[in-house]
């Protein structure tokens, strides 16, 4: 029996639910439910899109050019950055947003919500690699609900004797009409470190729009915050909880440019990041024996 077969047998959803094999030997699960559509790959437990039936257009954006590679990071959608989120602290040869977007990651539960949205668990294999990196005890898991709502969980478990301390984000991509026409509400008056000018700190004047390359991380920050898309005449909102960070992330022309796989040529246009995370000041100490839990739900509605 080949492994999406055994997927399919042991946690798929008839009608609901299903695994498939696709490029560089991946394997996706895909949803289909009453109230959405919804992939994503085992790789990285990376969601890959999400479109309830509401919406004539997807709520996550997926680059035209993302690969599905062994071991590649997935342009698109939501990459799940842990143990630490951007360069590492202290070795810059580690790899940026740490292991977890690229680390296979097996399935360990899925099941149907008394609503119709359908829920998948997964938790990330551990290997010699990964160890090297990050030489703790640890548990990590996410579980996706997708319906008409999209919500995620992950959480951290620390299963050994010593504390540690994490950095992290749900680091989604949402499809916008185009970056010109879009907003990020939410938040006003939150400090800000602006990492195109060198991690400046900033205070935030009103509704954040876009003019050029932008790179905050907003700190000490709980609020629900919205991308408002005057194009697509829509509002997403981000809630979120056990998230004092948000990441607000467009890279412009040139470093789109240089990035070589956000949709040449101006596929970067159509996509916002609005990454719910824990970064900075914000890093999360799990103490021994304790979990730490991040959740975030998207909703869109008309504008
Ligand atoms: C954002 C960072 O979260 O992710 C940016 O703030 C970074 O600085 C971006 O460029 C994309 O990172 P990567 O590693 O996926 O190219």
């Amino acid at each position: 029996m080949d492994s999406t077969e055994k997927l399919n047998r042991q946690f798929g959803i008839g009608g609901q639910l299903g695994f498939r094999a696709v490029d560089g030997g991946l394997v996706v699960a895909e949803i289909n439910n009453a109230h959405a559509t919804a992939s994503l790959c085992l790789q990285g437990a990376h969601l890959m899109a999400w479109q309830p039936r509401s919406q004539a257009v997807p709520v996550i954006w997926l680059s035209r050019d993302a690969v599905l590679a062994s071991g590649k990071a997935i342009r698109g959608g939501t990459p799940v950055c842990w143990p630490w989120f951007g360069a590492h602290v202290s070795d810059p040869s580690f790899p940026a947003h740490g292991f977890a977007r690229t680390a296979p990651w097996r399935v360990i539960e899925s099941g149907s919500e008394p609503d119709g949205a359908t829920r998948l668990t997964l938790c990330p294999e551990e290997s010699d690699k990964t160890r090297a990196l990050w030489p703790h005890d640890s548990r990590l898991e996410l579980t996706v609900i997708a319906g008409e709502t999209l919500r995620m969980e992950l959480v951290t478990e620390n299963t050994g004797i010593t504390d540690f301390e994490i950095t992290e984000a749900l680091h989604t991509y949402f499809r916008i009409g185009d970056i010109g026409a879009a907003r990020v509400g939410g938040l006003a008056g939150c400090d800000y470190r602006d990492k195109v000018g060198g991690s400046t700190p900033g205070k935030q004047d009103g509704t954040i729009r876009f003019t050029g390359e932008t790179d905050r991380v907003y700190v000490n920050t709980a609020a629900e915050c919205a991308v408002e898309d005057d194009m697509l005449k829509r509002r997403i909102r981000i809630a979120k909880s056990g998230s004092l960070s948000t990441v607000v992330w467009t890279p412009w022309t040139e470093k789109a440019n240089r990035m070589g796989d956000m949709g040449q040529p101006d596929g970067w246009r159509e996509t916002v990041c609005v990454e719910t995370a824990n970064a900075l000041e914000n890093a999360v100490k799990v103490a021994a024996g304790a979990r730490h839990t991040l959740i975030v739900e998207y909703r869109a509605e008309p504008m």
